[in-house]
């Protein structure tokens, strides 16, 4: 493993807020993702369940931690099943996690190989009322291939039909929304990696360079900190491209004069960071670029001060629009004929910022949780405004990733390069 774990106190700790959500008699199952096929007998990089990997701390495929926090036998009241590794899979792969090591990894102390799941079980059913499953619930998620929760779903309901099911997606929402000490410093690992690169970047950049080998200054800063790479398809975005909301094709030239927006973030351990940066690829912003720069710059700051505990993330994006209006006015692309007549639906800034300022981040860059709950300390978000004006071949998008606190919060990229006089003097100060 090329990341320090965290400390088994953390899903110790987040196994026990769970129960708290548990009624009586009740099971959860959590299984681990598959390895995803590509083609012939090639596989996509594992990654495993969020949800698992947040109960256990385990990264392993196959596995399945059953909770039973009621069941007679005390031993059986959290279980870890795990592949059973032997000599043959030593010498392929490198070695699974032994089950002392399991247990030292997640705090289980009964930790079992897969052989004895069905048996082992049955036996838990029998004194279950309700048992909680999980399914990948995401307002954006696309659930056209099938995951190994989702066919224990059915395997499940198939042998025991008259248990009570639950989903236990809300429950984990609301758990992984709000962040532990030890997952904030994952976070902070995370962002610290990626300023590393943002930094080589700001030494790399100039007309000529193609936006791919920008893609690389990143991956090599991050993989050689302990990074897997990164936590999303990274957008290196030259001139117009930027205004492509989601460009990951990084196949252009860079042209003396335009902008390169960079939305790009380090993995570490699980955890992701999720920054946006707009620099001008001569280390110079011209007047308007640096006006249109600096307004998106007010809405962010000025955004991070409504993320408060108690407000809820719609109500928050409907005072950010008024934020947002106010500039496009001030930098004459709206009028106030376009705001008197707007389609409340859709209002008119949405012409030039189109997306959202901020979703929850965390073990998924889009994480979970319910944004009509409201705001809590201890949640991290993203605030991401941006101005896109296709005519102008000008996209500008600024995104940093904060830590709600009881009054105010933490920055946790307030050592990356923001303002573009700093950007600028970095850039035109290289060797
Ligand atoms: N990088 C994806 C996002 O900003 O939401
Ligand atoms: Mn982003
Ligand atoms: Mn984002």
């Amino acid at each position: 493993m090329r990341y320090k774990p965290l400390d088994k106190e953390v899903f110790i700790n987040n196994r026990s807020r769970l129960r708290k959500l548990l009624p009586k008699n009740a099971v959860a199952v959590l299984n681990a993702n598959d390895i995803m096929p590509t083609n012939a007998d090639g596989n996509m990089r594992f990654r495993t369940n969020n949800d698992q990997y947040y109960l256990s701390g385990v990264d392993q495929e196959e596995s399945i931690l059953v909770i039973a926090p009621d069941f007679p036998n005390e031993s059986l009241r959290e279980i870890l099943f795990l592949k059973e590794t032997n000599d043959e899979i030593a010498i392929w792969e490198g070695a699974k996690l032994t089950r002392e090591q399991a247990t030292k990894r997640s705090g289980v102390q009964t930790v079992k190989w897969l052989s004895e799941f069905e048996k082992v079980f049955r036996t838990i059913m029998m004194e279950a009322d309700t048992v909680f499953l999980n399914t990948n619930e995401h307002i954006r998620a696309v659930p056209d291939v099938e995951t190994r929760d989702s066919r224990f779903i059915k395997e499940c309901r198939q042998q025991y039909p008259l248990h009570n099911y639950r989903r236990i997606a809300p429950l984990m929402h609301d758990l992984r929304a709000v962040k532990s000490p030890g997952e904030l410093d994952m976070m902070q690992t995370a962002c610290d990696i990626t300023e590393k690169g943002f930094r080589r970047v700001l030494n790399f950049t100039k007309p000529g360079v193609k936006e791919y080998e920008v893609e690389a200054e990143y991956l090599h800063e991050f993989v050689r900190r302990g990074s897997r790479g990164f936590a999303y398809d990274p957008i290196i975005a030259g001139g117009f491209n930027a205004c492509v909301l989601h460009y990951t094709d990084n196949s252009m030239e860079l042209q003396d004069g335009d902008l390169m927006l960079m939305d790009v973030g380090a993995e570490y351990g699980n955890y992701n960071a999720d920054m946006s940066r707009t620099i001008p690829v001569n280390g110079r912003f011209t007047e308007r670029q640096r006006k249109v720069y600096d307004a998106v710059l007010r809405v962010m700051k000025e955004a991070m001060q409504l993320l408060t505990p108690g407000n809820t993330i719609p109500e928050y994006h409907r005072e950010v629009g008024k934020l947002m209006e106010r500039e496009l006015l001030g930098l004459k692309l709206l009028d106030t004929t376009d705001i008197r007549t707007q389609n409340p639906e859709w209002p008119a800034y949405k012409k030039f910022f189109m997306h959202g300022t901020s979703h929850h981040i965390g073990l998924d860059v889009h994480d979970v949780g319910n944004i009509y709950k409201e705001i809590k300390p201890g949640m991290v978000f993203t605030v991401e405004p941006g101005i896109y004006i296709r005519e102008e071949n000008i996209g500008i998008r600024l995104e940093n990733d904060i830590v709600i606190r009881e009054n105010g919060f933490t920055d946790l990229m307030e050592n990356i390069p923001l303002e573009a006089e700093e950007i600028e003097e970095i850039m035109n100060s290289r060797s």
